[in-house]
Order: structure tokens, then C-alpha cells, then sequence
């Protein structure tokens, strides 16, 4: 199957999809993106994504080379070329093209891609499952509040994860888990409390975790915005993960130690649910 991408304002077959080879994204990964879940047709909080995504750019000093309703109406054209049911549509922004040089180039146009990917969401065997994750020190930069394209200290978590036969990696600095490779990370405590990492510099502020919490805190769940060990998490009651691209998924063993029973934990499932009704009921 060829898809239909999205390339600078031009929709093309993706096999004739074309950016220069100075483009800065693909040499300095001076760019950005963002990860936009798709169900049942539909958009999954594309205003949070449009929010991160301005503040990216901002904190790097790159122009939105389109605004927000044109990025939107190009998501919707993207699902409706490629017959996108169920999936995420990932988006790139990078400071463009010219010459290599490190500071930022004078008149340089913003390259702005996007393509879809098929990916089952709703009934994603992992969320039933659980997933396995091992810890792996977290040597990323330290603005990993930018969703950045530079992505080689995620790409190298998850290969020492596959090798070890795992899903996944959750980082950890200074003994305190920041987060998942690509998620946030959480932990539910024998007190039924849900511990994430607070909002800072050191972690990527989840659009789902936004949505997660908010959610909790109206089921009247109690939580912690607060740095936790890999120690505490293997002695903790549960443990679970959040994303555009996996919603929640629970976490049943960290380091080939069980968490809790070592079977997805009734908190996350429930999150899970909480997540879904509320997506369904307000798709863009
Ligand atoms: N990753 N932390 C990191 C490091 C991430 O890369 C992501 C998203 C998240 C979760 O953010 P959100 O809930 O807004 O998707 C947290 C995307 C899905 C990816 O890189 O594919």
C-alpha cells in the first residue's frame, strides 16, 4: 500500500515524498514533532498536541510555517486519502533547509511533514497484556520538555529492551525515574495513590498524562506529582504507562520482576476505560 503524505502543502505518494538533504532536521535534528492519535476517524486531543507543538517551536525559535486550522483541515485530508480508521498521524516541523552551518540560517522556509500510520489502538493486545520494561539510565538532554527530534537515547532504551526481551524502558536519573522512553510513567502505591513525575525540564508534559489525571482527579482517585525510584516502583501495588500512541497500558514487570500479581492492575484499567469514553466523546 502507498500512502498519501503531506510535504510542504503538497499531498504526494509517499514514495515520491521529497525534502533536501540540507534540511537541518535531518542534519543538526534542529526540529520538532508531534504524535496525534486516530479512532474511529477521528482526531484524539489535537488542541493539546497544537498547544505543545506552538510551545516547541517557540522554545527553539521556529516559525508555524501554517496555522493551526490549515494543520488541522491537512490532518483530516491525511485520513481521509490513506482511509485512516484506527492509528496516529505523526507530524515534523524542522527550521528548514540551507547550508550547513550551526546557527540559525537567515531566510530559511520551516519544512512542515506529515504521515499517517495504521496502528490498532482501542484494542491493543499489549493493553491487555501489560507490557515488560527494563530501566536504562536516561542520557537524553536536558530540555526533554521540547518534544525534540533528536531521538537516539530513546531509540537505544528500546533496542536494549527488544534485546532483552522486552516492551519498553523506563529511564532513570540519579536513581528517580524520569519516564518511559516515549511515555510517561506512573506507579500506583498499597495506598492506591498515583505517583507520576511532576512537570519540569527533565520530562516531556504528556498531552494523555494531562488528560489521565484530569480524569482521576474527577473520580475523586488520589495522586502524587512526584519523583519516584525503579526500588519503589518493583515494590509498588501497580504500575502503568501513558501516550498518544498506547493511551494507558499497564506495566506487570520492571527489571523481570513482577509488579504486584504481575497482571495488568484494576487502577490502569480503569484509567484506560476513562481515557477511551472520554477520547470517543470528544474526537476532532
Ligand atoms: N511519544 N514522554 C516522551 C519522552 C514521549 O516521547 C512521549 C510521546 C510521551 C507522552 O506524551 P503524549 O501523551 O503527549 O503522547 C512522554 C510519542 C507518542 C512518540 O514519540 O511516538
Amino acid at each position: 500500500m502507498t500512502r498519501t503524505v503531506y510535504v510542504n502543502g503538497q499531498y504526494v505518494p509517499e514514495d515520491k515524498a521529497q525534502i533536501s538533504i540540507f534540511d537541518r532536521g535531518f542534519i543538526f535534528a534542529d526540529g520538532v514533532y508531534e504524535v496525534t492519535s486516530v479512532i474511529k476517524g477521528g482526531l484524539v486531543d489535537f488542541e493539546g498536541h497544537m498547544e505543545r507543538l506552538k510551545r516547541s517551536l517557540r522554545e527553539l525559535s521556529i516559525a508555524l510555517p501554517e496555522n493551526i486550522a490549515d494543520i488541522k483541515e491537512a490532518h483530516h485530508e491525511l485520513i481521509k486519502l490513506n482511509n485512516l480508521d484506527e492509528g496516529v498521524i505523526y507530524l515534523q516541523i524542522s527550521r528548514g533547509a540551507a547550508d550547513r552551518d550551526f546557527p540559525f540560517p537567515d531566510g530559511a522556509m520551516p519544512t512542515l511533514i506529515m504521515f499517517t500510520q495504521e496502528k490498532s489502538l482501542l484494542d491493543a493486545p499489549l493493553a491487555k497484556t501489560g507490557i515488560k520494561v527494563i530501566s536504562v539510565e536516561d542520557i537524553r538532554w536536558a530540555r526533554r520538555d521540547i518534544k525534540s527530534v533528536g531521538l537516539l537515547a530513546p531509540v537505544l532504551a528500546k533496542q536494549a529492551a527488544k534485546e532483552a526481551g522486552c516492551h519498553d524502558a523506563w529511564l532513570y536519573q540519579d536513581d528517580y525515574v524520569t519516564e518511559g522512553s516515549s511515555n510517561n510513567a506512573y506507579i500506583v502505591t498499597h495506598d492506591n495513590i498515583i505517583v507520576t513525575r511532576q512537570l519540569s525540564n527533565d520530562i516531556l508534559h504528556g498531552i494523555t498524562r494531562y488528560a489521565v489525571l484530569a480524569l482521576a482527579k474527577e473520580k475523586g482517585m488520589k495522586i502524587e506529582e512526584r519523583a519516584f525510584t525503579i526500588e519503589e516502583a518493583l515494590q509498588a501495588k501497580e504500575a502503568f504507562i501513558t501516550s498518544a500512541s498506547t493511551f494507558v497500558y499497564p506495566v506487570i514487570e520492571i527489571d523481570q520482576q513482577s509488579i504486584g500479581n504481575g497482571t495488568p492492575g484494576p487502577i490502569a484499567t480503569r484509567l484506560r476505560e476513562l481515557y477511551i469514553d472520554n477520547a470517543l466523546a470528544n474526537l476532532s
